[in-house]
């Protein structure tokens, strides 16, 4: 793994507060919340530093966080100002098919000038995020993406001990702008990605935030990356694991192995009680790199509660009664460009350079004419996945959350963890089962946002 730190030097570290603006339902007269898309500028590499050239919600990258109680309708009215057709998707939300926002799957993209209204209600508590789904191998790593955090009925936390951290994966050019001209680079979409150089925690690079002694922080971990898998170790801050992906676990975990992977599109919801000031590093490189900075203060002397965890209501897998569909994934570079079909035609040579489509679901680049599976609504599904490609995978399933059932062969003694997105590394067999409870076009793709633009896309119909 490339070190990031070879590339540029030097830290910014100013002490900046990165708590998002919220927007709150009921701070809108008509409960409608605006979102607008547009280009933007913002500092990336320190606060002194050159601006780059973004697309962003509302002004600023991560845009607003939006914030709702389970069970709450959301009414939002997106405008596109940008010059190219857009959509937003509500990753995790188990969603009403119609406002799920893949362009040209469950609508139209929305055209430069023109507004959508999405009108959802979010049915599960817990930590999700939206982000552009029209090219979002561009637009996502420009900077159009936000939290999206829906409340527990009787909240866990309050405001200032409920923090949501987007992690993003910058690469930064010369100066410290985005590098802005590699973005499509063909080395990127037929490899791991676009892996960049420079890490932002809410759009800040290495901010500071402070907190007060021995009292229990909820930190929203979420990883907005378009293909970098960061690395954490929990323990080191003494952290516990209360949910993945949105779901809550039934208990604090405390966790016995490192590092705690959290692929692209991936969630980790931590607690913590800080003792001392503290940094939550990423650990994938050759040194720890700072990723935030927690400086520790005085005690509240509040006595804060013991965390009572309360899970979503999931619908359960019924394993006797499932439908079994397997997914064979090839291509990319060093694995061969091997018998890949793309639009009805078998790829060879320079076919692979112009039509850009290097990876494949059971042989056939972006399987778009037809569904990879139809169910009726109820049924079972279990997906068994095997990665024959060279490379680490981040797959995630539109409108669903899926239990992983087995990894290699082996069993899975996770526990009661749901999820929207897995990772499989190389040779990999990943089984997952999940309700296929929600009737519409459901898409199924690696959220390392290259691979899926370079065929890694399919999508499932539920009837
Ligand atoms: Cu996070 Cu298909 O998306
Ligand atoms: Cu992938």
């Amino acid at each position: 793994m490339v070190s990031r730190r070879n590339i540029l030097k030097g830290i910014a570290g100013v002490a900046a507060s990165i708590q998002l603006p919220k927007f709150a339902l009921s701070q809108t007269s008509d409960g409608v919340f605006e979102l607008v898309a547009g280009p933007s500028r913002q500092k990336l590499y320190s606060n002194e530093g050159v601006e780059s050239d973004l697309w962003s919600y509302n002004g600023s990258t991560p845009g607003p966080e939006i914030r709702v109680k389970k069970g709450e309708r959301v009414r939002i009215k997106f405008v596109n100002n940008l010059e190219e057709p857009t959509s937003v998707h509500w990753h995790g939300i188990r969603i009403d098919n119609a406002m799920d926002g893949v362009s040209g799957l469950t609508q139209e993209p929305v055209l430069p000038g023109d507004s959508f209204i999405y009108d959802f209600v979010a049915p599960d508590a817990g930590t999700y995020w939206y982000h552009a789904h029209n090219k979002s191998w561009n637009q996502v790593a420009r900077g159009l993406y936000g939290p999206l955090i829906v409340d527990e009925i009787e909240p866990l936390f309050d405001d200032q001990h409920d923090l949501t951290l987007m992690i993003d994966d910058w690469r930064l050019a010369g100066e410290g702008a985005v590098d802005l001209a590699s973005l499509g680079s063909l080395m990127d979409w037929s490899h791991a990605g676009r892996l960049g150089n420079w890490l932002t925690v809410n759009g800040q690079p290495v901010p500071t935030l402070k907190l007060k002694r021995n009292d229990v922080y909820r930190l929203r971990l979420i990883n907005a990356a378009n293909a970098r898998i960061f690395e954490i170790d929990p323990a080191r801050i003494n952290a516990r694991v209360i949910g993945y992906d949105g779901q809550s676990l039934k208990d604090a975990v405390t966790l016995n192995y490192a590092p705690l992977m959290i692929g692209p599109a991936q969630r980790v919801d931590l607690i913590v009680t800080p003792k001392n000031d503290f940094t939550l590093d990423e650990i994938s490189g050759d040194e720890p790199f700072p990723m935030i900075n927690f400086e520790v203060g005085i005690e509240s002397g509040n006595e804060s509660d013991p965390v009572k965890l309360v899970a979503n209501d999931l619908p359960e897998p019924d394993l006797e009664n499932a439908k079994t569909f397997t997914l064979d994934m090839t291509g990319g570079a060093m694995g061969g460009f091997v018998e890949i079909v793309y639009q009805g035609e078998k790829l060879k040579g320079e076919a692979f350079r112009t039509s850009r489509q290097v990876w494949a679901f059971n042989g056939v680049a972006n399987l778009a004419e037809s569904p990879f599976f139809d169910v009726n609504q109820g049924e079972t599904v279990i997906i068994e996945t095997i990665n024959n490609t060279g490379w680490v995978h981040a797959m995630h399933i539109h409108g669903h959350h899926f239990k992983i059932l087995s990894r290699s062969g082996a069993t899975v003694d996770e526990g009661e963890m749901w999820r929207d997105t897995f990772l499989i590394g190389p040779e990999q067999k990943t089984k997952i089962a999940f309700v296929a409870d929600n009737k519409g076009k459901w898409l199924f793709h690696c959220h390392m946002l290259e691979h899926a633009a370079a065929g890694m896309n399919t999508w499932f119909n539920v009837t």
